[in-house]
């Protein structure tokens, strides 16, 4: 479903970000993407969105990203970026909930049902017709997790879906994505999270691939994470 085939990536000249990175996520596949500040990995979500350009090597279920291909693999990925602000652009959560799916040619009664759906599974029914502009941070990463559900896209890219929310709304985050059938990758630096939610993990360091296989155990390798910047999970060492 999502693929990086020898991608390089910098954003300035002489500075590589990404070093001839492969990875393959197959459908259904749940991926946690970790490594320390600064390792790459919403370089990795923006390039998937065809936000960043590579010279090539990324494809979304088989389909090279490219402008001339960017509608179509817009309409297959569902994304929470890392700075929700960005992302919700109508007045209202509501309008921007419909958005896509009126978009996709939805009709307006289904869209409704499954808006309605999406907040009660989250609830935020009260947020619904609340003014984007005065929600708090994390009620904003909430509508933001509510928006892409309601598009019930083939893939979810998630860019620290957690950062910002109250353990309450953290869990039921963590519970939806445990629910969800779709392909996922989320990039995080909540590792509890992670392990909650992810049966694969890749580790992120200095723009190339230092870890990629079973959650556990690359989660329990503490000289593996210690050695790029990070710490067991919390769960592992008793600290809440
Ligand atoms: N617009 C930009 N222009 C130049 N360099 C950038 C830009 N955005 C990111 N970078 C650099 O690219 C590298 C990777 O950044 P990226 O945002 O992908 O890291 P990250 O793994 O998501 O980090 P974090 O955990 O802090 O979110 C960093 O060295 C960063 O400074
Ligand atoms: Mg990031």
């Amino acid at each position: 479903m999502i693929e990086f085939r020898n991608v390089n990536f910098s954003y300035e000249k002489g500075r590589e970000v990404l070093h001839d990175m492969s990875f393959r996520i197959e459908k259904g596949e749940t991926v946690g993407l970790i490594g320390a500040n600064g390792a790459g990995k919403s370089t990795i979500m923006k390039l998937l969105l065809g936000l960043l350009e590579a010279d090539g090597g990324v494809f979304v279920d088989g389909t090279a990203v490219k402008k001339e291909t960017l509608s179509e693999i817009r309409g297959k990925l569902g994304f929470v970026l890392q700075n929700s602000d960005n992302q919700m652009f109508m007045p209202t959560v509501y309008e921007d909930m419909i958005f896509g799916p009126l978009n996709y040619g939805l009709p307006r009664e289904e869209v409704d049902r499954r808006v309605d759906e999406v907040l009660e599974r989250l609830g935020l029914e009260y947020l619904k017709d609340r003014c984007n502009h005065k929600i708090s941070g994390g009620e904003k990463r909430m509508a933001a997790i509510a928006t892409i559900l309601a598009m019930e896209p083939e893939a979810i890219l998630m860019d620290e879906p957690t950062s910002a929310l109250d353990p309450y709304n953290r869990r039921i985050v963590i519970n939806t994505i445990r629910e969800l059938e779709q392909t996922k990758l989320i990039a995080s630096h909540d590792l509890d999270m992670i392990l909650d939610t992810c049966g694969r993990v890749i580790l992120i360091s200095g723009g190339r691939i230092a870890a990629d296989g079973d959650a556990m155990e690359i989660l329990t390798d503490r000289e593996l994470l210690e050695a790029n910047r990070m710490e067991l999970p919390f769960c592992f060492t008793g600290r809440k």
